[in-house]
C-alpha cells in the first residue's frame, strides 16, 4: 500500500498530463478568450478529451452543439470526427461567434463546422436540417437544459448520445445549497436520471458531464 494518499488535485494532474494535453491551437483558443477579456468558461482539457472519446465511441458523423463561446469544445469534438463529419454549433453572442469563426479558420477545421448565430431556441429547427445527429453537446444557459434535452431527443436516433456540461456546478448540486441555477441543474439531473427514454450517467469529467443515450 502507498505511504501517502494522492489528493484530487494530484489525480487530476496525473490524468490531464497523460490523456488530455492541449496542443498549440487549443492553447491559443483558450488564450484568445483572455485576450478578448472574455471569461474562460470553456470546458477543461479533460472534459475535451472525454467528449472526443465519446464522439469516437459512438462513431459520430453529425454532431450538434449548443453554446460555442470561442470554439474550444467544438474543436475537441470536430477533431474526433471522420474527414466528412460535421459539427453544427449554435451561439447567441455575435462577439463569441466572431471569435469562434476565427479560431475554426486557424485550426483548419472551418470546412467541417457550421456556426449558427442566434438564440438556440429559435435556431434548433434550422439546425435540424443537418440532422439526425449522432451526438449532441449542450453547454449554454442552464435553465434551458430541459428544453434543449427534449429537442435533442427528437434529433438523435436510437443509440444517439446527448451530453451536458456543468452537471455538478462546482460540486454544489451535492450540497444543501440553493439558487436558481443550482436548483435548475439538480432538478434536471434528477429528471434525466429517471427518464425511461434514456440510459444516463453523470461522470465527473470537468464540471460534470451528464450523458444520456437514447433507448
Ligand atoms: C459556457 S459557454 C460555452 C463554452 C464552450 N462549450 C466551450 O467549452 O468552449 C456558454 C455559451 O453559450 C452561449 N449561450 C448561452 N445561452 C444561449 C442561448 N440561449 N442560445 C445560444 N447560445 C447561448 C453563451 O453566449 C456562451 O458563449
Amino acid at each position: 500500500m502507498p505511504q501517502t494518499t494522492p489528493d484530487s488535485h494530484d489525480i487530476h494532474e496525473y490524468i490531464a498530463h497523460l490523456f488530455a494535453q492541449e496542443d498549440e491551437i487549443l492553447r491559443w483558443v483558450r488564450e484568445s478568450l483572455i485576450e478578448q477579456g472574455l471569461p474562460d468558461v470553456a470546458i477543461t482539457p479533460e472534459e475535451g478529451a472525454f467528449l472526443s472519446l465519446l464522439v469516437r465511441l459512438c462513431r459520430a458523423h453529425h454532431v450538434l452543439e449548443i453554446g460555442t463561446l470561442a470554439g474550444y469544445s467544438t474543436l475537441w469534438i470536430a477533431r474526433a470526427l471522420p474527414p466528412d463529419g460535421i459539427v453544427v454549433t449554435i451561439e447567441k453572442s455575435a462577439r463569441h461567434a466572431a471569435l469562434a469563426r476565427q479560431n475554426f479558420e486557424r485550426a483548419g477545421l472551418a470546412g467541417q463546422i457550421l456556426l449558427l448565430e442566434g438564440e438556440a431556441k429559435r435556431l434548433l429547427s434550422k439546425a435540424a436540417r443537418w440532422g439526425p445527429f449522432d451526438f449532441v453537446f449542450i453547454d449554454a444557459d442552464k435553465e434551458g437544459y430541459p428544453y434543449y434535452y427534449d429537442c435533442a431527443l427528437n434529433l438523435v436516433p436510437s443509440g444517439g448520445v446527448i451530453a451536458f456540461h456543468n452537471a455538478l456546478w462546482g460540486g454544489s448540486v451535492a450540497l444543501p445549497f440553493h439558487g436558481p441555477v443550482i436548483d435548475a441543474i439538480r432538478d434536471f439531473n434528477r429528471m434525466v436520471a429517471n427518464d425511461p427514454r434514456v440510459v444516463a450517467h453523470l461522470y465527473p469529467a470537468g464540471d460534470g458531464t451528464l450523458i444520456a443515450v437514447k433507448r
